[in-house]
């Protein structure tokens, strides 16, 4: 198979394997970060299939959805990647993203990355913008629904100090999630093509919050 066709194959694997998939974890999360990477990689010196491949197979098993385990992900991308034919060192790059690019990995746990490339990096990049922006909001009041999770309350406020532990019990409302991670994305991008892809996306966040505090209490705003 040439690179194409390894694409391809890896496309129709993971459309499969998503099949039934929460929405903001489903095959579109999937093309939107592989598109993301492919743009960001024109700017960047990276191997395209080592991206591209990166990208498909990032989230085929969520942790969160396989009770925090985080080796059903790679583990079932490593099968798959050894019935293709592929180098051993593609084959180990791609898994390698796949177990780095969580943002609990670099955010707060592990400073010290134990696994660094730009190739990482890229994908990285393209999943995080799809965190952030009009697509970052609606991925975050979905993720919020599907956990019953409220809007918003003024009388909850954010907390960055939070275990995950204590995050899971206390049914944080969905817009505290902003300032829990989404804010804090923008500065947290690798590439400088990332970086300023990033900035609009940024902004928008703040005006959609803006916008949703005046609608909130429109008596104290009067303009909403
Ligand atoms: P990914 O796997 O794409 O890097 P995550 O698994 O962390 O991202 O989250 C998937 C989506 O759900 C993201 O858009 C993220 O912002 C959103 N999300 C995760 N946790 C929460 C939460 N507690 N409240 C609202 N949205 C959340
Ligand atoms: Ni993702």
């Amino acid at each position: 198979m040439n690179d194409a066709e390894i694409v391809e194959h890896t496309i129709a694997f993971v459309k499969e394997t998503l099949k039934g998939a929460e929405g903001g974890h489903d095959w579109f999360h999937i093309q939107r970060v592989f598109k993301n990477t492919l743009l960001i990689a024109k700017e960047e010196k990276v191997d395209l299939l080592v991206v591209s491949l990166g990208a498909l197979l990032h989230d085929i098993a969520d942790a969160k959805f396989h009770d925090g385990d985080e080796t059903v992900g790679p583990q079932l991308a490593r099968t798959f990647l050894k019935e293709l034919d592929i180098d051993k060192n593609t084959v180990q790059h791609v898994i390698k993203i796949i177990e780095n690019i969580s943002f609990k990995n670099t955010l707060t746990s592990r400073p010290d990355r134990p696994f660094d490339s730009k190739e990482l990096q890229v994908v990285q990049d393209a999943d995080r913008l799809d965190a952030m922006g009009a697509i970052g909001i609606a991925r975050a009041f979905n993720y919020g629904g599907f956990k019953n999770r409220e809007l918003y309350n003024p009388g909850i406020p954010p907390n960055l100090k939070m275990t995950k532990e204590e995050y899971k019990k206390s049914k944080a409302p969905t817009i505290n999630h902003f300032y829990e991670k989404l804010l804090l994305l923008k500065d947290r991008m690798n590439t400088d093509t990332g970086k300023k892809l990033a900035e609009t996306r940024h902004k928008y966040m703040l005006d959609f919050l803006e916008q949703f505090y005046k609608e909130w209490d429109p008596l104290s705003s009067g303009t909403a």
